[in-house]
C-alpha cells in the first residue's frame, strides 16, 4: 500500500485480478509480450487506486511519495499513434514548409525504409519512441501498423507492438502500395483475407485510411469493405478520416459503431450531429495541423454539440512527428478553442473513451494508478507554458 500525498491518492500494487472485457492491459511499459488472442483475459498485475481522500485522512502506508505542491493527473492516453517504422521524412516536412502539400504519398518511402529494416532495429527504435512518450506524462499508448502492407510485414509490426501495448491496431488498409497501384480491388481483397487473418491474433482494433482526397487512400466502399471483414474477424473499429476534406469517414465510423473517427479537420454539420447522437468520439489531433500546416477543426463546435473529444498525438513519421501529448493541449487551446479543463480530459478520459476503456485516464478508486506529474502547481501550465517539459509518467 502507498500514498501519494498533497492529492492523497492510496494505490495498491499487484492486485492479481484477472481483466475481462474492456478492463484489457493497456499500460505503455507492461512489457509482456502477449502472443496474441484478441480479447483473451489478461492477468491484471498492475497497480490499482485503492483510496482518494484528504491527506489528514489517509490510511498508514509503506510508502509515501510526496509531490511537494505539483500537480498530479492521470497519466496520458495517447490513442493514435504510428509507432513502428524506420526511415526519417524530415525532408518531405521541410519541402512541405516551403510549400509542398501533402496527400500521402511520402507513406511509402516509409514503408520501403520498415520493410528493409530488421525486427531488433523497429524493436529497437519502438522501445525509444516509448520511453519518449513515457517522459513526456504518457501512460498508455495505441499503436498502428500501416507501414508493412504486405502480410509479412504487417504482421511483423503488430508482432512488434503487441510487445509494448495491448491497443494494437490492423491498419493494412493505410495507403494502396505501390506495387499494387494498378490492382486496387486486388489489394483490398489481400487486406480483409490473408492480412487480416495473418494480423488479428495480434491486434484489438482495424482502422483505415478512408480519404477521397488522397489518390493513395481508401474510397467509402473500399474503407467499408476492409472495416466489415475486421469486425466479422472480431477487431474493433476506428477510422482515419475527414483528415485532408470533408468526406464520408465521419458518417462511415458512425454507422460501424466505432469508438472513434480520427483527424476530424473538415467536418459538415451533419457529420457533427450524426458524431453527437452516436457512441464514436472524435479525436482531433492538431499536431496534423501544426506539422501540414492545414486549419486547425473547431473543437468548439463538436463541443458544444455535445460530441465526446479525444485529443492524441497521431505520432508518426509524416504528418506529425511529435509524442507530446502536452503539446497537443497547448494547441488545443491556443488554436482550436478549447479550455485547459476540456484540452486535458480530453488527452486522459477522452481518450480513454476512444479505446472504450474505464480503467485508465481517470484518478479513480479502481482505476490504473498510472500517472502523470507536472512539474508545476497546476494544469493550466500545460497550455500556459507550451513547449516547456514539465509533464513525466509518475513511476512508482
Ligand atoms: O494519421 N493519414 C494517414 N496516415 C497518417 C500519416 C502517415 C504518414 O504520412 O506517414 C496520419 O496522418
Ligand atoms: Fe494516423
Amino acid at each position: 500500500l502507498s500514498v501519494i500525498t498533497d492529492a492523497a491518492v492510496v494505490y495498491e500494487s499487484g492486485s492479481g485480478r484477472a481483466d475481462s472485457g474492456q478492463a484489457d492491459s493497456g499500460q505503455a511499459d507492461s512489457g509482456q509480450a502477449d502472443s496474441g488472442q484478441a480479447g483473451s483475459e489478461r492477468a491484471d498485475a498492475g497497480p490499482r487506486i485503492s483510496w482518494i481522500g484528504p491527506a489528514a485522512a489517509a490510511p498508514a502506508a509503506d510508502r509515501q511519495i510526496d509531490l511537494a505542491g505539483r500537480c498530479l493527473l492521470p497519466g496520458f492516453v495517447d490513442s493514435h499513434t504510428h509507432l513502428v517504422y524506420a526511415g526519417d521524412r524530415s525532408a518531405e516536412f521541410a519541402a512541405r514548409m516551403t510549400g509542398a502539400g501533402y496527400d500521402g504519398g511520402g507513406i511509402a518511402s516509409t514503408v520501403a525504409a520498415t520493410r528493409a529494416a530488421s525486427d531488433d532495429q523497429l524493436r529497437s527504435l519502438l522501445r525509444q519512441r516509448i520511453e519518449e512518450c513515457r517522459r513526456q506524462g504518457t501512460t498508455t499508448v495505441e499503436i498502428k501498423s500501416g507501414y508493412g502492407l504486405s502480410v509479412d510485414d504487417e504482421r511483423r509490426m503488430l508482432r512488434l507492438a503487441r510487445e509494448v501495448s495491448t491497443e494494437t491496431t490492423f491498419l493494412g488498409g493505410h495507403v494502396v502500395p505501390p506495387e499494387a497501384r494498378d490492382n486496387r480491388a486486388g489489394y483490398v481483397e489481400l487486406v480483409r483475407g490473408p492480412m487480416l487473418e495473418a494480423c488479428a491474433p495480434y491486434a484489438r482494433w482495424i482502422d483505415v485510411f478512408c480519404e477521397p482526397h488522397s489518390p493513395h487512400a481508401f474510397t467509402e466502399e473500399e474503407s467499408r469493405a476492409i472495416l466489415g471483414a475486421g469486425i466479422a474477424a472480431g477487431l474493433l473499429p476506428r477510422v482515419h478520416g475527414n483528415q485532408l476534406g470533408p468526406g464520408p469517414g465521419a458518417a462511415l465510423a458512425v454507422e460501424v459503431d466505432a469508438a472513434s473517427v480520427d483527424h476530424c479537420t473538415y467536418l459538415t454539420a451533419v457529420d457533427i450531429d450524426a458524431l453527437a447522437g452516436s457512441s464514436t468520439v472524435a479525436t482531433l489531433l492538431p499536431g496534423v495541423e501544426f506539422s501540414t500546416r492545414s486549419p486547425y477543426p473547431d473543437a468548439r463546435r463538436l463541443l458544444d454539440a455535445g460530441v465526446t473529444v479525444a485529443l492524441a498525438t497521431d505520432c508518426n513519421p509524416g504528418t506529425c512527428n511529435s509524442s507530446s501529448v502536452p503539446l497537443m493541449i497547448a494547441l488545443a487551446v491556443r488554436e482550436m478553442g478549447m479550455t485547459a479543463e476540456e484540452a486535458v480530459w480530453a488527452a486522459t478520459r477522452g481518450s480513454a473513451a476512444s479505446l472504450r476503456r474505464q480503467d485508465i485516464g481517470r484518478i479513480a478508486v479502481g482505476a490504473r494508478a498510472d500517472f502523470a506529474v507536472l512539474d508545476a502547481p497546476s494544469y493550466l501550465h500545460l497550455p500556459y507554458r507550451p513547449g516547456v517539459p514539465i509533464a513525466h509518467h509518475l513511476a512508482l
